[in-house]
């Protein structure tokens, strides 16, 4: 792991989950090369201001709110789409604060989150063979074999679809929308009539109140800037890494190498090799960089793959995200929250409680309980709580159309119904109203979390 790092040097190393079959690879180097050309999506700053709030949430001052599809597609793309996905992060980000009485880290899946490790390479459907769906920045979902072989104008595509994306993200985060005196109009449409959406508008109630008060004292948008905007980062998973390392660029303030695709990437749990491809990109770029740690992972092991990330032990380098399903989490996380604090580990510590708890419903749709969901968040705050380590944050699939992909939630969405409105292009997501459920729920515990904390602690 001392070896010399290059943007390229994972290029020598077994590399899982990545595309081999582009029939053209040439058209795929030209595409790369194109890339190389373009300007970068985020800057280095920006990373680094991400960092020092991580590290705020790795010392227990802050909490991380991280979410959004799970793959982004080139059909779903609409401002709408991306409008509700961030109002819905704004929402629950104000139920946590408000909760908490912390500062939300905003971090959406969001403007880049196209390519997906799959379980099978290829699917086989009456006979006929074909690769298997990777996300649309590599092929497509149809299965024909247009759609199906690797394209590597879809790398620009993506790019593309992302720069657009991320340029409406700026926009509604400075731009004023996101002003807190606009608490009452992030309603989403549908999550408007539910209990939720009620619970949401006492909130805001309470809100406005507060900042009228503020006002009357003068604090105000034109005194307080910040008041009127948010800042808003964006994340996915560094897996194909020719694209990755396109977009990887020396910043000219430290000389350091960031990967400008997105503000954070992370490592998912199906390429953490120690020896692997994805382990060695990402041990040399300065951004935050997660990792998906599921139930097989061991304590010995987890403090490799830390040394290998943050050999520097910088806090803020590194969140684990814990994915281990409701009915596992309590055997597994306990021991390796031990590890890291046993180690002086530096980590910020959150659960990503949807990867775990997927299951296949009887009429064959992939689905995911809405309680296992939540009863997994339960566990891991009472797990963090009971082992001494801040329970850092929540890495969520959701968005804020009225999908009908997760079972249960307070209207009790039944496997029937999963039919109705199921748009995801990979695994189930939250719908708005089931996403600020959770968001509730979460801020009670955190809450609780609060008033049982050593006063000490609070100085
Ligand atoms: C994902 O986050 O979409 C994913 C594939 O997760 P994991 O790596 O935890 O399976
Ligand atoms: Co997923």
């Amino acid at each position: 792991m001392t070896e010399h790092w290059t943007p390229a040097s994972w290029r020598s190393k077994p590399a899982k989950h990545m595309p081999t079959d582009y029939p053209d690879a040439a058209a795929l180097s030209a595409a790369e090369q194109t890339l190389r050309g373009m300007p970068p999506l985020v800057f280095a700053g920006e990373a680094r201001r991400l960092k020092g709030l991580l590290a705020d949430v790795s010392e227990g001052k802050a909490f991380l709110l991280q979410g959004g599809d799970c793959a982004e597609s080139f059909k779903e793309f609409h401002a709408d789409n991306i409008r509700d996905t961030f109002r819905l992060i704004l929402q629950m980000a104000v139920v946590l604060t408000f909760a908490g009485g912390k500062p939300v880290v905003k971090v959406g899946r969001i403007a880049g989150q196209f390519a997906k490790p799959r379980s099978e390479p290829i699917e086989t459907i009456d006979g006929v063979t074909m690769p298997s769906y990777r996300g649309d920045i590599i092929n497509g979902m149809d299965f024909t074999p247009e759609e199906r072989n690797p394209d590597p104008e879809r790398l620009l595509k993506a790019y593309g679809q992302s720069a657009a994306t991320l340029n409406l993200l700026r926009a509604f985060a400075g731009g004023g929308y996101a002003d807190l005196h606009n608490i009452h109009r992030w309603t989403l449409g549908f999550v408007g009539d539910s209990p939720q959406g009620a619970r949401y508008r006492e909130l805001s109630d309470k809100i406005s109140e507060a900042l009228t008060f503020m006002a009357a004292i003068g604090v105000t948008p034109e005194s307080h800037p910040d008041l009127h905007r948010v800042e808003f980062f964006t994340s996915h998973e560094a897996l194909l890494l020719g694209f990755e390392e396109a977009m990887t660029r020396v910043d000219s303030t430290s000389g350091d190498w960031y990967d400008t695709s997105a503000h954070l990437l992370w490592i998912g749990e199906r390429t953490r090799q120690l020896d692997g491809a994805h382990i060695e990109y990402m041990r040399g770029v300065k951004n935050p960089i997660g990792m998906k740690v599921g139930p097989t992972v061991e304590g010995d092991e987890l403090l490799r793959l830390i040394d290998a990330l943050n050999p520097a032990n910088e806090p803020g380098r590194l969140t684990l995200y814990g994915r281990f399903g409701s009915d596992k989490i309590a055997d597994r996380l306990p021991r390796l929250m031990q590890a890291t604090k046993r180690a002086g580990r530096s980590v910020v510590w959150a659960i990503d409680p949807m990867h775990g708890n997927t299951l296949k419903a009887n009429n064959g749709y992939k689905t995911r309980p809405f309680d296992r969901i939540l009863s997994e968040v339960r566990q891991f705050v009472e797990i963090a709580e009971s082992e001494g380590v801040h329970p850092g944050g929540v890495h969520l699939e959701m968005t804020g159309q009225n999908v009908t992909e997760c079972i249960g939630g307070a209207r009790a969405l039944s496997e029937g119904e999963l039919a109705d409105r199921y748009h995801t292009h990979c695994d189930p997501r939250l719908n708005g109203e089931q996403a600020l459920e959770l968001a509730f729920l979460v801020a009670e515990k955190l809450k609780d979390a609060r008033e049982t904390e050593p006063k000490a602690a609070l100085a």
